[in-house]
Order: C-alpha cells, then structure tokens, then sequence
C-alpha cells in the first residue's frame, strides 16, 4: 500500500522523468492533475525556449505564473509531445482520464502530439479497468442525452462543468471491452467525449514505483 506521502514522491518521480523528455524548441501539451502540476516545475526549472498549450485554465494559469510560454492552441496544427496523468492504466494500455473534468481538451491535445506520454504513481496501474468512465455532456438537450444513455450514466455530484462548459457526467457501467464502451459513448448524440483513451493514443508510460521510474510500453495492434 502506497502512503499519501508515498503517492506524491511518486508522482513528481514520474513527472520529472517526463520533464527530461522535452527539448529546445519542442512544441509542448501540457495535461492537467496533480501529477502535472510537478511536472510544470519540472519543465520550469530547465528553461528551455518551448511553446505550450494546457489543456486547462488550471494548468494554463500555472504554467504562466512559472514562466511557461503558453499559445492558444487555434493556432498550432500538431505538438511534438503532450504529457498528462491518468486515472487507470489497463496492461492493455488502455486509460481512463478525466477525474479532474479536462478529458475532452486532453484528448485532443494527446491525439495532435507526437508522442503521447502518460505520467503517473504505481496506484494508477490496475488489472482491468473499472468505473467511472468521465463523460462531457452538451448542455443542450441534457436531460434527452441522459435518457439515450441509459440508467449507467448519471451527472456527477454537484454538476461540474468542462473548461468549455460541458456537464460533467460519469458512466457507472461494465467496461468488460473498453473499445466497445467507447463506442457506444462515443455515438451517442450530446456526448461531446468520454474518459476512455485508446492504447493507440499513447506511446509511453512513466510510471514510479518508489524512486523507480518505470518505462511502460504500450502494446499497438
Ligand atoms: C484530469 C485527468 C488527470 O490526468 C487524472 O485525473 C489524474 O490526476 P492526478 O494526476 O491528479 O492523479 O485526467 O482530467
């Protein structure tokens, strides 16, 4: 069992791993978490002459105050690299993101970067995945996207909304086949995105067990 102590010592472990990836010039997504909040320190302390877009006020806020040039991301067809956290990390390299409400922003900073690399401490790596699966809803017609999808999905507590003021919901349902849970969320009208990441999205895994990182390779079929 990993301490509170424990869990943060590795998330910047994993986070300064992934700090050291980044290179003069590179065009940068910044994720968002506690996890990457070590990171943009990390990014911070090297000083290189990158551009950054975040994929939250939250994230944008602080990579600024630590001196990050941060662009609007309209104005960047691709990134070299996005790094983020996760929630889950399957064996199969599946992930479930979303817990702080930012997925939708992040998968599209994941799927326009290079190399997406995903950061996190030894808690996040489980057997299979499990609910909840975050989900940005459209406000427009809530209640009739609620009713598509069905008793599994429900908004989350205290209905927080997406940095693009999307209604945060979760779904609640089996994930025995990830790519087919996504699918059905995926087509279902009003669900802007959900939490589900595919293997195919991440090149890599920086994952800290202690003081160790270790390089988790995805599989790609
Ligand atoms: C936010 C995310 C985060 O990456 C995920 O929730 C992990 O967060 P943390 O690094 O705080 O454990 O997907 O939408």
């Amino acid at each position: 069992v990993t301490s509170a102590s424990g869990r943060q010592d590795e998330k910047r472990a994993a986070a300064e791993a992934a700090a050291g990836v980044i290179e003069d010039g590179m065009t940068v997504g910044l994720g968002s978490g506690t996890t990457v909040a070590f990171l943009l320190s990390a990014v911070a302390r090297r000083e290189l002459k990158i551009r950054c877009v975040a994929t939250s006020p939250r994230t944008e806020v602080a990579a600024r105050e630590l001196g990050l040039r941060v662009d609007d991301f309209g104005t960047l067809r691709r990134l070299d690299v996005a790094i983020d956290g996760a929630d889950q990390i399957a064996p199969d390299g599946w992930l479930v993101k979303g817990g702080g409400a930012a997925h939708t922003r992040e998968k599209i900073v994941a799927a326009a970067a290079e190399r997406f690399i995903v950061i996190a401490d030894s808690t996040k790596i489980v057997e299979a995945l499990e609910p909840p699966v975050p989900l940005e809803l459209l406000a427009f017609g809530l209640q009739s996207t609620l009713v598509r999808l069905g008793d599994e999905c429900a908004v989350r507590a205290g209905t927080p909304v997406s940095p693009d003021g999307g209604v945060i919901a979760d779904y609640h349902g089996p994930i025995d086949d990830p790519a087919d849970v996504a699918a059905r969320l995926a087509a279902t009208p009003g669900v802007v995105d959900h939490g589900l990441f595919p293997p195919s999205m991440v090149s890599v895994a920086l994952v800290a067990y202690g003081r160790d990182v270790r390089t988790i390779t995805i599989p790609h079929s």
